[in-house]
């Protein structure tokens, strides 16, 4: 049985899910017949063979197949009248009493007689299968209605379509029992149940099923064991019953299933040990036993196969010296053992896995030191041993795997220098040696590292100053040398950090002053220099770490006023403690007497300056506050207005007075009373800008209210242009914008007012594994076709162009058909609630384009990396975060149509895509959107080209 037939091409690179390289009975049935000839598959062609046996044999003569084909048109017809409107329109094509006539997904025998295969998958059909009569479809061979709404039971009388080798119900909202009467379907060579919720125990007559080759019902509700009747089944290759609440014992008998290429069981309540039977499937490729609740070990002889490349036995409580099983499995892809009891000395037990990609071993008692060979470790990408009792030094050899991109060894007892050599992994973004007992000072060789993201090496016994050579990491997003014994000053080159995000230099021996190029850090949101010995004033400069959510400087000899800036504003007395004279509002602290600023000693020039600047300016300030108080306004529309719905026109500028009078007021107490006050029992979400509300109007519609945190500031100059662009706005009808019909500020208060989107926004989507498993491949490749539409028609179809600037999941609403639209278009550079400065960083991070971190420019080239990011994440199912990187761009730019690293990149709630066409369309998007990426503003292509290029996907 070789791995390149089409029916066994599984490749099960996730443990989350396998992922079905196209099984040929997916695409036309019909179609493939002209090719058996051709086919060198043995298996392929038994596999056929059976079928043309099943249509020679037939018992069906010609003479009565005409009657049989209109029994067959209207058992057929009759099913298609109980779905829902919807199908019916899409099986438009079915009609009159010929099924074999051109019926949408309907294909018959090569004479035309009788229907021998049924293919609806991915068409939305909603409906039942109660009215489908079975027994007038004698001669199907093959039922394909995955990827459906169809729900109940699966009926029992499927058990008469006795001729069926596949069947696949997958991905549909199927309930109740899987019907015993499947079982009579002996032929059966595939069976698909996945991804339903079917519940109740496997019927262990499923044992007759001596055909089977492939079997998939995970991700259902299954309880009870997994019968022993299931090692029955001979012709078994593949069988995956994960995700469902299986408990009890693994059966012994699944040993006798000696052509058994992969298992997945995980994911269940499975207790007790493998059986030792599992040491005779000398054919095991993929063995996945993760999340559930097995002791004991693994099977000894796991890797007879010499084809073992796939295990993942997480999360279990596996015990013995497993990595002496695996020492010669040579084939080895993946490996997942993390967080059992596994022991063993690992100096002794690690083998050579010149294929290895991927090693976790956390959590386990593993010990003796790592061993040396780590040059024939051609592909590791990933190796993880943190939490183990690993003694020893790191071996410089590590070096030589050179395609490591993370390595964790966290949590152990290593000791020694960290090796120069590691400064050859050019690949490596993360690197994490917290908590072990490393001294000397970080002597990495830093230069080559300039894909460095995450450096920790937390809580060990370094020392020394903090060399020049560690900043010339660029990309480095979280820098953590706590708990050491670092001396000297914060450098000032900490201000080359551009994207750092969190620092954490606490419990170490810096002196000195804390640098004023601190305030160069634009995007960062922790700072830790706690337990130090910093002293002097908190430069002022720190004002300008727009992003700072939370500080630490308790434990120092600092002094004078703190920042004025949110991270200390809202600080408690706990981070600030311990200090010499630190005043300011907070309480626990001394208010500050005079408003001088610690790093100016002049008071004279500072009593100047106040005096002849701050002044004026505070009652300029005063009385436009109170000009725009009396003129308090509220530009909204009305629901009175003669096609009485909020809709239409915000009114320009020039009429904001009559405005308020009238209508605009009358809208404002609409909302008011419709949310009663804001009340939050109407509140739908909460993002960065505002509270989102949910607002019935009385006119009966349903509108989506937009509080804003930040009450829009009168004082602004750019209001004007704001507002203008807030009108602009308004008239906008874009299939995939949102239709905002108004803003009201008030000076209290501002909100938008907004269409309301049934679905929710992609972010609730993309968290909830049951909505995004109901978000398919289709709905999301269009979803990204549609949020390209949005933006390049704002970018290129209005004038002058609009900016979003805060393209992200929150901002994509989805209506009840998931169509997508874009919201909050060009607000973000108001709404920032710390920003007096029309051009200040207003997007998310994580969203946001490298450059915004050191230029404020704002151009369309930031929407389209943010557009970028997006598309990622609705193809991956959770954001990318930092693999935004070289080495995603290159797994992307080299994939091709089955390449493994970016289908395993997929999004791992959804099954593979169904078909070839759409796995090509996954890839297509993938590069095209890795071109948004690139770090050059210049060279990203336009909204334009990116959309065009979607279309021709
Ligand atoms: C399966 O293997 C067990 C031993 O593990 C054996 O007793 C049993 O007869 C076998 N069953 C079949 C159906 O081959
Ligand atoms: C692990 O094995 C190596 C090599 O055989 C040996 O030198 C070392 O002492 C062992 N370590 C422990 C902790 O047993
Ligand atoms: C760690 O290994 C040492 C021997 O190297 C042993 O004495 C100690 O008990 C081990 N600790 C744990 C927690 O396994
Ligand atoms: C820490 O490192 C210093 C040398 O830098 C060494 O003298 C000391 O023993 C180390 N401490 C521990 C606990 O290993
Ligand atoms: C800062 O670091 C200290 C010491 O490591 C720690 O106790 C404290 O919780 C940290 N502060 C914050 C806000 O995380």
């Amino acid at each position: 049985m070789s791995l390149n037939s089409p029916i066994s091409a599984t490749l099960h690179m996730s443990p989350a899910k396998q992922i079905v390289l196209n099984p040929q009975p997916k695409a036309s049935m019909v179609s493939l017949f002209p090719m058996l000839v051709s086919m060198k598959c043995v298996l392929t062609w038994l596999f056929f063979s059976m079928c043309f046996c099943a249509l020679i044999t037939s018992p069906s003569s010609s003479s009565t197949s005409s009657s049989l084909q209109s029994r067959e048109a209207s058992a057929l017809l009759k099913w298609k009248s109980s779905l829902d409107n919807q199908s019916q329109t899409l099986l438009s094509s079915w009609s009159g009493n010929n099924s074999c006539n051109n019926w949408l997904g309907i294909a018959c025998d090569e004479d035309s007689k009788y229907v021998t295969y049924v293919n609806l998958t991915n068409m939305g059909l909603k409906g039942t299968l109660k009215s489908l009569n079975f027994t007038s479809l004698p001669n199907i061979l093959t039922l394909d209605l995955s990827y459906n709404f169809l729900n109940r039971n699966i009926p029992n009388h499927i058990g008469m379509l006795s001729k069926l080798f596949y069947l696949d119900l997958s991905n549909n909202l199927f309930s109740g029992k899987i019907p015993y009467d499947i079982t009579q379907l002996t032929l059966l060579s595939q069976l698909y149940l996945k991804h339903n919720k079917l519940s109740g125990e496997i019927p262990p007559t499923i044992g007759k099923l001596l055909n089977i080759e492939i079997l998939y019902i995970y991700a259902n509700n299954l309880c009870g064991s997994i019968p022993s009747e299931i090692g029955m089944m001979s012709s078994l290759i593949e069988i995956d019953l994960s995700e469902n609440s299986l408990s009890g014992k693994i059966p012994p008998s699944i040993g006798n299933l000696s052509n058994l290429i992969y298992i997945g069981f995980h994911r269940n309540h499975l207790c007790g040990t493998i059986p030792t039977e599992l040491n005779m499937l000398s054919n095991l490729q993929s063995f996945n036993v993760y999340d559930n609740n097995l002791i004991g070990e693994l099977p000894h002889n796991i890797c007879q196969s010499g084809n073992l490349y796939y295990i993942s036995a997480s999360n279990n409580n596996f015990t013995g010296q497993v990595l002496k099983s695996l020492k010669n499995c040579s084939s080895l892809i993946r490996l997942w053992l993390d967080h059992n009891h596994f022991d063993g000395n690992i100096t002794d037990d690690f083998g050579v896995y010149p294929n290895l990609e991927f090693m976790e071993l956390a959590d386990n008692n593993f010990y003796g030191h790592l061993p040396s060979n780590w040059g024939k470790f051609h592909n590791l990408e990933q190796l993880k041993i943190s939490k183990n009792n690993i003694s020893g030094c790191i071996p410089p050899e590590l070096g030589e795997a050179t395609n490591l991109y993370l390595i964790d060894l966290s949590s152990n007892h290593l000791t020694g220098k960290i090796p120069k050599e590691l400064g050859n992994l050019t690949m490596l973004g993360r690197l994490f040696l917290s908590n072990n007992n490393l001294s000397g000072n970080i002597h990495v060789q830093i230069t080559s590292l300039k894909d460095l993201k995450i450096l920790d090496v937390a809580s060990n016994n370094l020392s020394g100053f903090i060399t020049k050579e560690l900043f010339i990491f660029p990309k480095l997003l979280n820098l953590n040398l706590s708990h050491n014994k670092f001396r000297g000053n914060i450098p000032v080159e900490f201000g080359n950090f551009k994207v750092l995000q969190t620092l954490d230099l606490s419990g170490n021996f810096l002196d000195g002053t804390i640098t004023p190029m601190l305030g160069k850090l634009k995007v960062l949101e922790t700072l830790n220099i706690s337990h130090n010995n910093l002293s002097g004033p908190i430069p002022t400069s720190l004002d300008q770490m727009i992003s700072l959510s939370f500080v630490d400087i308790s434990f120092n000899q600092l002094n004078g006023p703190l920042p004025n800036m949110r991270a200390f504003n809202n600080a408690t007395f706990e981070v600030l403690r311990n200090n010499t004279g630190l005043c300011g509002n907070v309480s626990g602290l001394n208010p500050c007497t005079k408003p001088t600023n610690g790093s100016h000693n002049n008071n004279n020039k500072t009593k100047k300056v106040i005096f002849f600047i701050v002044l004026p300016i505070a009652l300029g300030t005063l009385m436009l506050a109170f000009i725009y108080l009396k003129f308090s306004y509220c530009f909204c529309h009305s629901t009175t207005t003669r096609d009485n719905q909020v809709g239409g026109n915000i009114i320009a500028p020039t009429n904001v007075f009559t405005i308020w009078s009238f209508d605009g007021k009358m809208v404002y107490e609409n909302i008011i009373e419709a949310t009663e006050e804001f009340d939050d029992k109407h509140l739908i979400g909460v993002g960065a800008h505002g509270s989102v509300y949910k607002a019935k109007l009385q006119t009966g519609q349903v509108v989506v209210v937009k509080k804003l945190h930040s009450v829009a500031d009168a004082e602004n100059p750019n209001l004007k242009s704001f507002i203008n662009e807030i009108q602009a706005l308004t008239e906008i009808r874009h299939r995939n914008i949102v239709k905002l019909y108004g803003f009201c500020s008030h000076s209290q208060l501002s909100f938008l007012v907004y269409e309301f989107m049934e679905k929710g926004s992609l972010e609730k989507i993309l968290k909830d594994d049951e909505e995004a498993i109901a978000f398919d491949w289709n709905k999301r490749v269009n979803v990204i076709k549609d949020v390209a539409n949005a933006l390049c028609y704002m970018h290129h179809d209005c004038s002058p162009p609009i900016v979003h600037r805060d393209i992200s999941t929150k901002n994509i609403l989805l209506d009840l058909e998931y169509v997508a639209r874009v919201s909050d278009f060009g607000t973000a550079k108001l709404l920032n609630p710390n920003s007096s400065n029309w051009t200040s960083f207003a997007g998310t991070f994580g969203y946001a384009a490298p450059e915004l971190a050191y230029t404020m420019e704002v151009n369309e080239k930031n929407d389209v990396y943010s557009f970028g990011v997006l598309a990622l994440e609705i193809l991956f199912g959770k954001h990318p975060g930092d693999i935004v990187s070289n080495s995603l761009q290159w797994i992307i730019m080299g994939s091709t149509l089955d390449s493994m690293p970016l289908m395993n990149k997929l999004d791992q709630r959804l099954s593979r895509p169904v078909n070839h066409r759409q796995a090509k369309e996954l890839v297509c998007i993938a590069k095209t959107t890795i071109s948004c990426l690139v770090d050059s503003p210049q060279s990203r292509p336009t909204m334009e080209q990116v959309s065009r290029e979607l279309l021709s996907v």
